[in-house]
């Protein structure tokens, strides 16, 4: 079809939000157990035929880009780099253009496994930058956290992001009480010394059932304390409107200074200017992370559902977007799915 006759539409909701950001799952597995995410032996994972095959996937980006508004996709897991076809994928994402003629911006999230040996491919595909999961430098604290001893895979995986340009390169870091927060101040000197991006992140409860507490949350605050008793902090705002991570210059210690980013997603959530849209790996739109409901894409592709009908779909899903998680509030029950389901 030419690109005169295609429809477009905005992925608006009741709320008055519009989607630009899509995070799109492309396996729910994972070469980690993080006891915050999965249990120890895994979970019953998705069977493959019901998962979107590469075509599906791409031909969803494309309808996403095309016809749905969305300028920034982020592919998320599960773990992305276990999908051998990324690269792939990848590489037809970075052929669309969006309405205003540019290609999406492209990122992904990862654990950093094996990530040393593919990020020239990734990066050569057209992947713009990569935010890996961190949550502890310490080699046997990482290994309890993430139930693998692979501390130093991950950190090889930072260097050649790094090496590749594929920045800026963020770190990600879920605090968690009584398990890593005298991982905070350790994180922040590594970051620094590296010229990373570190972002702590309160932790949501979006892991195995019954394991999340909202007396044990780390606040932000909390965090932010923690990193005063060491550094020099002045707020620097954040990236845009719609960036979940309030930025803080730090310095002092005898360090490079950068910015660390804290998230509150519990303590002071940005759902009312939040501007994602999120796709299983199953091909299910998800509104919002904690939402109740999921709405399928991929029965309507099998049953040779055309193109404008899929969008459709979709930005009816969003229309019934929630306003916000709720965390907190009376009756707030968690998703069925973990993160690693759903996508983060
Ligand atoms: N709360 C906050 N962040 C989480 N992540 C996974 N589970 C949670 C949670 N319950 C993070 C991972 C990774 C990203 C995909 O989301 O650590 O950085
Ligand atoms: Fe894997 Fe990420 Fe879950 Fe850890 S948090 S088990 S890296 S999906």
């Amino acid at each position: 079809m030419s690109d005169a006759t295609v429809e477009r539409l905005v992925l608006e909701d009741r709320h008055g939000r519009v989607a630009r950001d899509l995070r799109v799952s492309l396996t729910d597995r994972c070469n980690l157990r993080c006891v915050y995410c999965m249990p120890e032996d895994g979970l019953a994972w998705l069977p493959e035929p019901d998962s979107l095959g590469d075509d599906e996937v791409v031909r969803l980006l494309r309808i996403a880009v095309e016809r749905l508004g969305i300028e920034e996709v982020r592919f998320t897991g599960g773990e992305p780099l276990l999908r051998r076809s990324l690269e792939r994928i990848i590489a037809a994402a970075a052929s669309l253009r969006t309405s205003g003629g540019s290609a999406p911006e492209l990122s992904l999230t990862t654990n950093g496994l094996g990530l040393d040996k593919r990020a020239a491919g990734l990066r050569a595909a057209g992947l713009d930058r990569v935010n890996i999961s961190l949550d502890a430098v310490e080699p046997a604290r990482y290994a309890a956290i993430s139930r693998r001893d692979r501390l130093g895979d991950v950190l090889a995986g930072i260097e050649a992001a790094i090496r590749e340009g594929l920045s800026p390169v963020k770190i990600n870091t879920v605090v968690m009480r009584g398990v890593n927060e005298d991982q905070v101040v350790p994180l922040v000197r590594f970051a620094l010394s590296g010229g990373y991006q570190l972002r702590f992140i309160e932790q949501m409860p979006l892991g195995p059932r019954h394991t999340w507490k909202r007396a044990d949350l780390v606040s932000a605050d909390e965090i932010r304390a923690l990193l005063a008793t060491v550094f020099d902090l002045r707020p620097v705002g954040r990236d845009t409107a719609a960036a979940p991570a309030a930025l803080w210059q730090v310095d002092g210690d005898g360090l490079p200074g950068g910015s660390v980013g804290l998230i509150a997603s519990v303590s002071e959530p940005f759902c009312s200017s939040c501007d994602r849209t999120r796709v299983t790996s199953d091909g299910k739109v998800r509104t919002c992370l904690f939402a109740r409901t999921e709405t399928d894409l991929l029965g309507p592709m099998r049953a040779g559902a055309r193109d404008d009908e899929i969008a459709a779909i979709w930005a009816g899903a969003m229309w019934d977007k929630p306003a916000g998680h709720g965390i907190g509030s009376d009756g707030f029950e968690p998703p069925e799915r973990t993160m690693s389901a759903i996508g983060g």
